[in-house]
């Protein structure tokens, strides 16, 4: 199992009372494809959080690759999250005065210029099949389309080949046909890696490209009932 909880509990810490997940059991296997759609204030990114260690359950088993998030300090749950998982932003997250061979560096955690040339070629080549022109590789990326920076996002969350990919609501700020060709490379690229991906929007409209959809109120018990 690529993912696996059991019992978790989380609450935010100036909210102690007010429990924001309660999921006793839920899995993804790997290479699954995964959308799980719910309400804003849902917990969607909460559970993302959860997920890629950047928050720890106050209870309960988290486990990600094998690994028992629950079980680390917050410095090696960091490491893992470099080591393993791609995370692509609701906004993207570029730095707007960075170029895209910076920007996609920075998730190496190094600079251009201390870039192994064997990094530097697979960054060149994402950009490339990504279909940013060399040209525009220098640029910062604050000059180039959105649906450029969006492309470059996907590159720079899948630079280090990670088996898993988390993508919270990335297309709630683009228009129709930026959305259909952001999806599209999404999926082809995680086709192509054989890469587990967790997905999740309140925009059903994205279901479509998914073999398995999850309701949040279905693995999520907090505030059912109450
Ligand atoms: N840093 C925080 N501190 C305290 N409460 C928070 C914090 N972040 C989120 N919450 C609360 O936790 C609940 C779940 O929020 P979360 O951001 O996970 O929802 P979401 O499903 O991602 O919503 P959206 O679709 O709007 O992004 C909400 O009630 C929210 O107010
Ligand atoms: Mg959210």
């Amino acid at each position: 199992m690529t993912i696996q909880l059991k019992d978790v509990c989380y609450s935010y810490p100036d909210t102690p009372g007010k429990r924001v997940l309660n999921i006793n059991s839920w899995a993804v296997a790997a290479g699954e494809q995964v959308f799980v759609h719910g309400p804003s204030g849902g917990g969607k990114s909460t559970l993302l959080n959860l997920l890629s260690g950047m928050l720890q359950a106050d209870t309960g088993e988290v486990s990600v690759l094998g690994q028992r998030l629950d079980k680390i300090s917050s410095r090696q749950r960091d490491r893992f999250r470099a080591d393993h998982i791609g995370y692509i932003f609701q906004q993207f997250n570029l730095i707007p005065y960075l170029d895209a061979m910076d920007n996609i560096a920075l998730a190496h955690q190094f600079a251009k210029e201390n870039l192994s040339s064997s990094l530097k070629d697979d960054i060149k080549s994402l950009l490339s099949s990504f279909h940013i022109a060399p040209s525009d590789w220098q640029k910062p990326v604050a000059n180039l389309s959105i649906g450029q920076q969006q492309r470059i996002a996907i590159a720079r969350a899948m630079i280090n080949k990670p088996e898993l990919l988390i993508a919270d609501e990335p297309t709630s700020s683009l228009d129709q046909d930026n959305r259909d060709h952001f999806m599209s490379e999404l999926m082809a690229m995680v086709a192509e890696h054989n890469t587990t991906l967790l997905f999740v929007s309140h925009d059903m409209s994205l279901a479509k490209y998914f073999n398995r959809i999850d309701a949040l109120a279905e693995i999520n018990t907090a505030g059912a009932g109450h």
